[in-house]
């Protein structure tokens, strides 16, 4: 079987290369966008999703039986002044490759996010909830949902929240702080789901070898708030930072953020039997994981 990743130098990519690399069956086809190409831990080819000629042609060429879309524009502030750009990366990249993978059959997983809804609910959002962005990076993502949903059947949209793997994260931020700063300040008003990308890419592997197509919640299981995610980390990590609880106004980010944006992974327990790990628990196989690699 081959599977052709997108984005394959991002943190979910990372992932996904080193747990598709266990496979026996499986062959990778591992695409990253230019910059990132100089800098990949695996071997990549250089591909551009908003480049419409050339993901027909790669695809073609390649005739993947599974696509992995793990490539996004995801600087959710940046996303704010740069709507166009992002709206390439995150609509236009999507559809070419759902278009793509219609001509070969192949199926396609678009990975998108928690921030597609607004926030306001007061319990885990479903899969069939309304959808209400309140940031340029969420309608991107949520215009990018619908593209592929336009162009293909054999679809899987995969949501997920708060991710972090290897690569720039709020975990790493809070590292790098720490050995800076004895006292933080971080936001309290916000919910969600920390998840790992090797929780992310486990669940998205299972789910791409079934013919249950359509949209999923992918999170850890739990939810807290970045002040008491920035508190455990420091924790298991065995830093002593004082935290102290901020509001999103007080904090003042470009972009508006769901206040409460926990996902159910509903689809998922519902219709299968897989699980995903307890968001504490993977962030301690976070911590053992990035101790092996040196803590880079
Ligand atoms: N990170 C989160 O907290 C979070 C939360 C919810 C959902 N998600 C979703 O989860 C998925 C994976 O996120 P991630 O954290 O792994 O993202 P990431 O680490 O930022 O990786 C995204 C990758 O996409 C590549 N890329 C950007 N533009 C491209 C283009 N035109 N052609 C090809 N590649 C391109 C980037 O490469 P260059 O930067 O080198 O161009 C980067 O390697 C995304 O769909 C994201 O929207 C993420």
């Amino acid at each position: 079987m081959k599977v052709m990743l997108t984005g394959a130098n991002g943190q979910l990519g990372r992932a996904l290369q080193e747990l598709l690399q266990q496979e026996p069956e499986v062959t990778v086809f591992a695409t990253a966008s230019k910059t990132s190409a100089l800098e990949a831990p695996f071997p990549v080819t250089v591909l551009d999703i908003t480049d419409k000629e050339a993901v027909r042609s790669v695809v073609l060429e390649e005739a993947p039986d599974i696509i992995i879309n793990c490539a996004a524009y995801t600087k959710v502030d940046q996303c704010e002044t740069d709507e166009e750009n992002a709206a390439k990366v995150n609509e236009d990249g999507p559809r070419y490759l759902a278009r793509a993978a219609k001509l070969v059959d192949a199926k396609l997983v678009q990975v998108s996010t928690d921030y597609v809804f607004d926030g306001k609910s007061e319990k885990p959002y479903v899969e069939t909830d309304e959808t209400n962005p309140v940031s340029a990076y969420g309608r991107t993502k949520l215009a990018g949902e619908k593209a592929v949903m336009e162009e293909w059947d054999k679809v899987f949209i995969v949501r997920t929240a708060w991710l972090y793997g290897d690569g720039k994260n709020f975990v790493k931020t809070m590292l790098n702080l720490s050995k800076t700063h004895k006292e933080l300040s971080v936001v309290m008003d916000q919910h969600g789901t920390p998840t790992t990308a090797i929780e992310l890419a486990k669940m998205i592997w299972f789910i791409a070898q079934t013919s249950r197509y359509g949209i999923y919640h992918g999170t850890c299981e739990g939810s807290t708030t970045w002040y008491e995610f920035a508190k455990e980390i420091f924790n298991v990590f065995g830093k002593t930072v004082l935290v102290h609880p901020v509001t999103s106004k007080e904090y003042n980010a470009a972009a508006n953020r769901p206040e409460y944006s926990v996902l159910c992974n509903c689809r998922l327990n519902k219709e299968t039997d897989y699980r995903m790990k307890e968001w504490k628990e993977a962030l301690q196989d976070y911590a053992e994981w990035f101790q092996k690699k040196g803590g880079k």
